[in-house]
């Protein structure tokens, strides 16, 4: 059968795909999975709200649908994601009576929650992003000011490190954040992974997202950021590769006026050689970088189609709206 991009890329790294347990079902979806990639991530499906909508009950059946069949093929699975401030359950930082939980309350659920997951799919997912973007984007701070942050303190990053890895001590263990090119932000990554690293908190790689569009960044930028998180000793994945064709990720909202969007043979020019940018580097950091996955599988549907205007196409992907290879998939494979 023909070649794949996990084919093409097999003495690299392995290449990924964010699905939904729907695709495992689906008849074009799953087989382009099949085809195309050697790891898959749960765009939702483990997320904090979606897996763990009460105290005392999990939603087990998305991600086991997901995991299962990553097991029957022979995929990898990354873990997305266990302390993250975005997708929570209502009840997590309130008591019954709606008042906001204690320090210790708040850790023991992190660690029931992270125990729970993390032990359910022990020996099945490789690597998890354990916390998610925990640096701000702008202002003086090192931390976000999240729920986390402020009900338990700096330390609850370290602890859920601790918690995952014993869960799972095989598990690679990833902080993984976005806008890491931002010379500003990337080096508060960088001071807060330092500091969980000389602590000897269990940390084994920093995932960079890669929510870019074909505006950013440039190949120095991207060089920049595999070489100074790796130099912390930690391997480096790209987590969640997209490709905008809108204007770059954090001017996105401004540059949003009009919702209307075509994918001229320009774009699709443009898209293609910043894609082949972007893997030229990826390849070149090979003994750096151990992944590299899409955050989802085809223009027919990408989270960027809501995000941050709602109902404005993008088309950030290597497949188009009829699961066909673009231009910027051959872009890829051919080096
Ligand atoms: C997104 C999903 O793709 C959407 O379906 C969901 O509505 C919101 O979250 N950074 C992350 C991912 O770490 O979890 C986000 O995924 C995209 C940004």
């Amino acid at each position: 059968s023909a070649k794949g991009l996990k084919d093409y890329y097999a003495a690299y790294f392995p290449i990924g795909v964010a699905v939904n347990p729907r695709m495992m079902q689906n008849g074009p979806e799953s087989a382009l999975i099949l085809a195309q990639f050697s790891s898959m991530t749960p765009e939702n499906a483990m997320k904090m709200g979606p897996i763990h909508p009460e105290e005392n009950r999990y939603n087990w059946k998305d991600a086991d649908a997901i995991v299962q069949f990553a097991q029957q093929h022979g995929l990898k699975v990354r873990g997305h994601t266990l302390c993250w401030h975005n997708q929570i359950p209502p009840w997590l930082f309130v008591d019954s009576t709606g008042k906001q939980v204690s320090r210790d309350v708040l850790l023991a659920r992190l660690k029931q929650h992270i125990s729970a997951v993390v032990g359910r799919y022990k020996g099945k997912i490789y690597a998890w992003d354990v916390v998610n973007e925990a640096v701000p984007d702008g202002g003086d701070a090192l931390y976000r000011p999240t729920k986390f942050y402020e009900i338990i303190g700096e330390d609850y990053l370290e602890k859920a490190f601790q918690y995952a890895h014993e869960a799972d001590p095989a598990a690679l263990l990833f902080y993984n954040d976005y806008n890491t090119e931002n010379t500003v932000k990337r080096e508060r990554i960088y001071q807060l992974v330092k500091k969980l690293k000389d602590k000897g908190v269990p940390i084994h790689g920093v995932g960079l997202q890669g929510h870019w569009s074909i505006h950013e960044p440039t190949a120095q930028q991207l060089d920049e950021s595999i070489t100074r998180f790796a130099g912390l000793g930690l391997t480096v994945q790209i987590t969640e590769l997209d490709v905008s064709i809108h204007a770059k990720q954090h001017e996105r909202q401004e540059a949003a006026a009009t919702a209307k969007s075509e994918f001229t043979n320009e774009l699709n020019d443009r898209q293609a050689a910043h894609y082949a940018m972007l893997f030229k580097v990826f390849r070149k950091h090979r003994d750096k970088l151990s992944g590299v996955t899409f955050w989802n599988l085809s223009d027919k549907s990408s989270w960027l189609d809501n995000f941050p205007v709602k109902g404005r196409k993008d088309y950030p992907l290597l497949f188009d709206q009829n699961y066909q290879p673009k231009k910027a998939y051959s872009a890829v494979v051919n080096f």
